[in-house]
């Protein structure tokens, strides 16, 4: 089937509209309606003493937010690695272990390589796809499916949420059996996570205002992205983001570590974007943006109703999102992240849907 841009002006536009169904698609997919989880009897992590993520690109900071999630939430030792380093440096790995593959489109030649590399080393291999028929697919014990779709616009963004979505019930189920969670707990999670599909369509809503931000974030030469906890690898997805469509340089950092050198970049001509949902981290992360602010550095804060309440001042923007349970923050935070570097590229007249040296799927090592 010809797939189109159905009245978008970009595929990534479009797919960045589409996050709402294709993530609520696969919460009904990998849940009952009596919201209990439903993934694969094979998907069995009793017995697993770690979970060892390896991806590249976008999928890479899938694994690194899921690292976060497989910690808290189940207390689960999780290693991340991008691939072409995990394959040649000799990573030490549990005969107990678990293997998880991100990646979308399936043919990623470091990322089958990694897979290749560990088979017989680790107790199961587990990879969390788009393309079911791909070879990272085939060659794994257990295959998951995202079920976002087509995906056409090179830079990642519908299957960035659903590979999110995916590692997040996984993460609950790892918590499941290792008795980690009581059913009430995984009940309230699980009701949290299927609010996150309601949430970003008022994220969406954020488009136009975000299109005015875009216009300034376009003269940038350099722009930071700050987060903590679970939202510093979504600040490194979102510098990578406006890094591929927008060809402006961007970094992404931990919001603590900021001290330690790039705040040394920081004057009035560096945007620094601040991804600060009201979590239990929040004053850390406050005080971290007022370092940032006395050095003139223009912030983009971008929070919920509260978190703006509480230090929208002196800021150079705000956007305001939805309140959300904070561990599934990067979820819904990934929509305005995409629209940023979306309207950033549209502003400064970039193909955004084939950015120069850019390829979907890279099959050379
Ligand atoms: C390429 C794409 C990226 C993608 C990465 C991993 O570099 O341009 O957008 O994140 O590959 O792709 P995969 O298909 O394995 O998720």
């Amino acid at each position: 089937t010809r797939i189109e841009k159905a009245g978008y002006k970009h595929f990534m536009a479009k797919e960045i509209a589409e996050q709402p169904v294709v993530i609520a698609d696969a919460l009904k997919h990998y849940t009952s309606a009596d919201g209990a989880l439903r993934l694969p009897e094979a998907l069995d992590f009793k017995g697993i003493d770690r979970v060892t993520l390896v991806a590249c690109g976008t999928a890479s900071y899938a694994c690194h937010v899921a690292k976060y999630w497989f910690e808290q939430i189940a207390g689960l030792p999780a290693d991340i690695d991008i691939a072409s380093e995990f394959r040649y440096r000799d990573p030490v790995l549990s005969p107990a272990s678990m293997a998880i593959f991100v990646s979308q489109s399936g043919e990623t030649a470091d990322t089958l390589a990694a897979l290749r590399h560990v088979r017989d080393k680790v107790a199961k291999v587990v990879s969390v796809i788009n393309v079911p028929t791909s070879s990272i697919a085939r060659e794994s014990d257990l295959a998951l499916p995202i079920l976002a779709g087509v995906e056409v616009g090179v830079a990642s963004t519908k299957a960035f949420t659903c590979q999110l979505t995916v590692l997040a019930l996984m993460a609950l189920k790892a918590a499941q059996d290792h008795g980690r969670i009581d059913p009430h707990a995984l009940a309230a999670k699980l009701q949290s996570l299927r609010s996150v599909p309601g949430l970003m369509n008022a994220a969406l809503a954020l488009s136009d205002p975000i299109a005015r931000v875009a216009e300034e974030l376009a003269k940038a030469q350099d722009i930071l992205f700050l987060g903590r906890g679970p939202m510093f690898p979504l600040a490194l997805e979102g510098a990578l983001k406006l890094k591929e469509i927008s060809y402006i340089h961007a970094e992404g950092y931990a919001s603590g570590e900021l001290k330690h050198g790039p705040i040394a970049l920081i004057d009035a001509a560096v945007p620094v974007i601040v991804l600060a949902p009201k979590d239990a981290l929040f004053d850390k992360t406050v005080s971290n943006m007022q370092e940032v602010m006395a050095r003139n550095g223009k912030v983009l804060l971008l929070s919920d109703a509260e978190g703006v309440a509480e230090t929208g001042k002196g800021t150079w923007k705000t956007l305001t999102l939805p309140g959300v349970e904070p561990l599934w923050a990067p979820i819904l935070y990934a929509v305005p992240a995409q629209l940023l570097a979306y309207h950033t590229a549209v502003a400064k007249g970039t193909d955004v849907d084939q950015p120069r040296n850019l390829a979907k799927s890279v099959t050379v090592e």
